[in-house]
């Protein structure tokens, strides 16, 4: 049977090792332009995205997770940071309230490694960083068509609070926010 992927399997991506950022860059680009999301991610531009992540590490805002597989080659990537208030609408900062949230940004699995709880140890290590960083709340957003997400972040305890139209690669879609306080 196919092992479950654990804590041990998670580690920040080192941004050094060519390798894990290429890996990193062709995860993130297939899962964007499968089903639901249809976008279009070259693995160029789905590096420079990855690449635009270091400066939330070098801010001390936020953290780049990966999952490895047994043979050590990357095969999920999750970013998570604590909100730049400009970049969110005004009704969304209201309903979040002041103080300092922490945005589960973009989480991707390999297709084949998915369903054996590969996201769900990106999503703990995020909410860990967030609990270190002394975030009120993680919140994140998904298309209103991702069920797997959706049932990820019920299954995490997440609260639907949130809709808005949002725009990434290139494609328009509505988007449903969930969160979860953490104090
Ligand atoms: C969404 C995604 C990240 C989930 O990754 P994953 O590693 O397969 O998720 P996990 O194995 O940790 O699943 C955790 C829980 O989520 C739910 N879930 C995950 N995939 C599901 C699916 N296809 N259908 C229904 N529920 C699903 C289940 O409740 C699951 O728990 P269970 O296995 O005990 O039933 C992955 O499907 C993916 O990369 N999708 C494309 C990119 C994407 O949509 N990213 C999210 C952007 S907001």
């Amino acid at each position: 049977m196919a092992y479950k992927f654990t804590q041990e399997h998670v580690s920040e991506l080192n941004y050094r090792k060519n390798q894990d950022v290429s890996n990193a860059a062709r995860v993130y680009a297939a899962a964007f332009r499968g089903k639901p999301w249809l976008e279009k991610w070259s693995v160029a531009d789905a590096r420079k995205e990855i690449e635009s992540w270091k400066q939330l590490i070098a801010e001390q805002n936020g953290k780049v997770f990966v999952v490895k597989n047994r043979v050590g080659r990357v095969i999920g990537v999750g970013v998570g940071h604590v909100n730049d208030p400009e970049e969110l609408s005004g009704s969304l900062k209201a309903k979040l309230g002041d103080g300092k949230h922490y945005y589960f940004k973009d989480v991707a699995i390999e297709r084949k490694f998915r369903k054996r709880g590969a996201s769900s140890v990106l999503s703990a290590a995020r909410e860990e960083h967030a609990r270190r960083l002394g975030a009120k709340s993680i919140f994140s957003r998904t298309r209103f068509d991702n069920t797997a997400r959706i049932k990820q972040f019920e299954k995490e305890g997440m609260n639907r609070f949130h809709e808005e139209d949002h725009e990434t690669g290139g494609v328009v879609s509505k988007r449903i926010y969930f969160r979860k306080r953490l104090r």
